[in-house]
């Protein structure tokens, strides 16, 4: 198909066209904070005064509500933008459903085993295909549906090109994407943001983006969320400071383009993919204000507490962001990550013990080692341990842990793994059964935990 593109791009500045070559991460700009009231415009006076929807708008700009919370939502829960585009996002011919995606919302299509289960990494596509962000998403697992707005998708993605011509947004859920390869950039119709692996990218229900890759390859995760957009834990004794602190979190400044020509918008509605012609880029948003916006979060300012007498904590002091649920304290979905820090507690086996949660597991490792798992949990892989399901440090890791000496701190360096944790079973998809990726061999690295048990020696 020939494309015939018209273009205009502005910054935030608005002053000098975006040099697509030089675009890199510093090069974009940001504001900080998490759920702000945001305002910002590309050009100058883009913004209304004093009102929202002028009868006519500057610029001859028309103005469009985004609303990622019911409109009586409490204050503190409301999210909501304002945009001000060059055209409304319904400007766009009928949609066609998009047959052989491999993204998708079913969780039922085998029976959910008990079993501990484990994947090695996706391996990338060859350089002779070319596979972009929508194409490169393939569903592993998940539970709920976009229907009742309860529940996840867990994707992964392994891509080696940018997305030419065509726009996605995904109406089912707010889109946490961590990216354990390669770096991204997300032009959204609210800003541009640069991710790199270590970074992590929020992207609201509904806000439409092209995903540029700015490596030659990417690999990483994705968590639909199809529940309540996340947002930040109460620390509650920790006091007003720790954990993910509101200043690092990272949402785009206005940015634009004005560019016609024959373009597609792939839609995520109820589960399936839909495809749709549109004769203009929907980037066109020049100026916006608002909490409702995608952002990013560098993992590493993440300000880690822990045990420094003895025992080791509950995994939830590791929560980085949250989806609550109907129920006070229980989460649809938990991100939770183990990043490097020091550990001190003494007469302590300090590597998270063995367990059984109510909750569900996915896990994922962006870099390094996991410190319970001595092997086979490797950088772009992944682990399930569902409800109930016992789990715990490998034997090896065993072994070293409770001969280590625990009378001096130990630092754990070198790694990030992370947690998808959900209230209900997480459902593996047929794909991820079926995987070549899939470890069958997985539960022998508990097998040679022996009894040490002696009646004799208390
Ligand atoms: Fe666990």
């Amino acid at each position: 198909m020939t494309t015939r593109t018209t273009e205009r791009r502005r910054g935030a500045t608005g002053a000098t066209p975006v040099n697509e070559a030089a675009i890199a991460d510093a090069a974009l700009s940001y504001q900080s904070g998490f759920g702000n009231a945001f305002a910002t415009e590309a050009l100058p006076g883009a913004l209304p005064e004093g009102q929202n929807s002028p009868q006519r708008g500057p610029y001859g700009l028309y103005a469009e509500q985004l609303s990622g919370t019911a409109f009586t939502a409490p204050r503190a829960a409301n999210r909501r933008a304002w945009l001000y585009r060059i055209r409304p996002a319904a400007v766009h011919e009928p949609f066609r459903q998009i047959a052989d995606s491999r993204i998708e919302s079913r969780f039922d299509q085998l029976p959910t085993p008990p079993d501990q289960l484990r994947w090695d990494p996706l391996p990338m596509p060859s350089a002779a295909t070319p596979v972009d962000f929508v194409d490169g998403l393939v569903t592993m697992a998940g539970n709920g549906a976009p229907s009742s707005q309860n529940g996840c998708g867990i994707h992964l993605y392994a891509i080696n090109r940018s997305m030419r011509d065509r726009f996605f947004y995904d109406a089912d859920g707010e889109l946490l994407i961590v990216p354990q390869q390669g770096k991204l950039r997300f032009d959204t119709e609210l800003g541009r943001i640069a991710a790199a692996p270590q970074e992590i990218v929020v992207i609201p229900r509904g806000v439409r983006f092209r995903v540029e890759l700015l490596d030659a390859e990417a690999r990483g995760y994705v968590c639909e969320n199809f529940g309540a957009p996340f947002r930040l834990p109460d620390l509650g004794p920790i006091g007003s400071n720790g954990l993910a602190n509101p200043r690092d979190f990272m949402t785009p400044t206005a940015w634009y383009e004005e560019r016609s020509g024959r373009f597609e918008l792939v839609a995520k509605f109820m589960g399936n993919l839909w495809t749709a012609a549109i004769d203009h880029s929907p980037l066109d948003v020049v100026a916006w204000h608002g909490n409702y916006a995608p952002y990013k979060y560098d993992l590493r300012r993440f300000n880690t507490m822990g045990s420094t007498s003895f025992d080791h904590p509950d995994p939830s002091i590791f929560l980085v962001l949250q989806s609550p649920s109907d129920t006070a304290g229980v989460d649809t979905i938990d991100f939770v990550i183990f990043p490097p820090r020091w550990l001190a507690m003494e007469h302590t086996f300090r590597p998270p013990w063995f367990h059984r949660n109510v909750a569900s597991e996915f896990m994922g490792l962006i870099e390094g080692v996991y410190d319970a798992k001595a092997e086979g949990f490797l950088p772009g892989g992944a682990s399930l341990h569902n409800c109930m399901s016992g789990h715990g440090p490998d034997a090896e890791t065993f072994a070293r842990a409770s001969a280590a000496d625990v009378s001096r701190p130990q630092r754990v360096a070198d790694t990030m793994a992370f947690m998808f944790e959900t209230r209900t079973v997480i459902h593996p998809t047929r794909f991820a059964l079926e995987s070549a990726q899939r470890q069958p061999e997985y539960y022998r690295c508990w097998s040679t935990l022996a009894s040490h048990f002696d009646p004799d020696k208390p």
